[in-house]
């Protein structure tokens, strides 16, 4: 084949490559190959899961929802554990919580192209909580950014962040390059974060992460000064370094599972104080009422779902409040007693999407309330929303 260098693969990847597969898996493999070329990938390796980004049809648009049905359409189906990125809305409740018909519409031919396609239909940028749980030092093909900064930080599994094509490439194909973040080596800190600050709310991790994510562009930091830090602030931190410096992978001393192995010495070393947070949730705050408080990104935790529950116990909400999450945490909430008690106070707990790649503009909301550094970043470009970014508790108090 033209332009390939197939002197790394193996035999079965040969057939594959020659299309012995089908003319998709093969166009597919291409891809990965190609990728692996331009990073230098000495093989390809199997991959234990995958995750896909590019669902919404608010991302996709016509070009990609046809890609996707004509793929499907030839009988491609994934080789590996595939779970998708939220979607464009509630893939269950959409009516109830008010999307518009003409999207969902569109929304649901994409979900049934990646159905056929063997695909689980769990949107979520939370999969690790959701049944698809990588081990230590697996390697996977994840795309979501905030899912990648997870597994790679917090659990330990290799992926780079992959697009919304070379993870369905590697779904398809079981296989992803290995270069990057796959390699030991390329997972050693690269700036020391010195954290001088207390850290509470799971926003006060969002302001951090957005902070040192626009210090750090790209590197991997070794934070010290963090003295405890569950998986919901892990979380919160990590999507919104992913969001303003596009950090895949970080470490903390004494609580991330590689800090330890790594090599942590001589490096330039940046110290973040209690003003740089306070300018941080400045800097973010458009101080205006918002028309709509969103919680939930990335996808809420139970633990999170309960919170929300325990602040509306009893109230009434003037203005609306959503917690995006997965659908298996929503039908856990739902057990609990959480959701009915969301849904009495005005709330809504919405699954399969996010308060980004749904079409609230469309929905007519203009100022968004968060709690999170990653959707602070986005919402003003990606929903055309100002922003207000707070703790969780002054959020709920200023829509009561
Ligand atoms: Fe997830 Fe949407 Fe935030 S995909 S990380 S909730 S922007």
């Amino acid at each position: 084949m033209q332009g390939v260098d197939k002197t790394y693969l193996t035999k079965e990847e040969e057939r594959i490559l020659d299309g012995e597969e089908g003319e998709v898996v093969s166009r597919l493999f291409r891809l990965l190959i190609r990728l692996g070329d331009i990073y230098g990938a000495d093989k390809m390796i199997g991959v234990g899961s995958v995750q896909v980004a590019g669902v919404s049809y608010k991302s996709i648009g016509d070009p990609g929802t046809e890609f996707l049905e004509d793929i499907a359409s030839k009988g491609t189906k994934v080789r590996t554990l595939t779970y998708l990125n939220p979607a464009g809305m509630d893939l269950e409740d959409w009516k109830k919580i008010g999307f518009p018909k003409d999207f969902a519409k569109n929304q649901l031919r994409i979900i049934n192209a990646f159905k056929e396609m063997g695909i689980v239909i769990t949107s979520t940028c939370t999969p690790y909580l959701a049944g698809n749980l990588p081990r230590f030092r697996e390697h996977i093909a994840w795309s979501e950014s905030s899912a990648v900064s997870f597994s790679n930080s917090v659990i330990g599994a290799r992926t780079n962040r992959e697009g919304g094509p070379s993870a369905l490439a590697a779904a398809i194909c079981g296989r992803t390059p290995n270069y990057g973040l796959h390699l030991w080596e390329k997972r050693q800190p690269t700036v020391k974060i010195n954290v001088d600050v207390e850290l509470t709310f799971n926003a006060d991790f969002g302001a951090l992460g957005y902070f040192v994510g626009k210090q750090v562009k790209n590197k991997i930091p070794y934070f010290t000064g963090i003295k405890n830090a569950n998986t919901d602030q892990l979380k919160a931190l990590g999507a919104a370094m992913a969001a303003s410096g596009a950090v895949a992978l970080y470490h903390i001393e004494n609580l991330t599972p590689e800090a330890d192995l790594v090599n942590s010495k001589n490096l330039e070393t940046i110290s973040v104080t209690h003003s740089d947070i306070k300018e941080t949730y400045e800097r973010l705050n458009s101080k205006k009422e918002p028309d709509i408080v969103i919680l939930g990104c990335p996808h809420a935790s139970l633990r999170e779902i309960a919170t929300l529950a325990d602040r509306l116990k009893g109230k009434h909400l003037k203005k609306p409040v959503w917690i995006c999450t997965s659908r298996v945490m929503k039908e856990a909430a739902n057990r609990m007693g959480f959701t009915e008690i969301i849904e009495a106070a005005g709330g809504q707990v919405v699954a399969d999407t996010c308060m980004v790649v749904s079409p609230i503009e469309q929905m007519g909301y203009k100022t968004t309330g968060v709690n999170s550094g990653k959707a602070a970043n986005y919402l003003p470009g990606f929903c055309k929303q100002d922003v207000v970014f707070a703790d969780i508790n002054k959020l709920i108090e200023g829509q009561l």
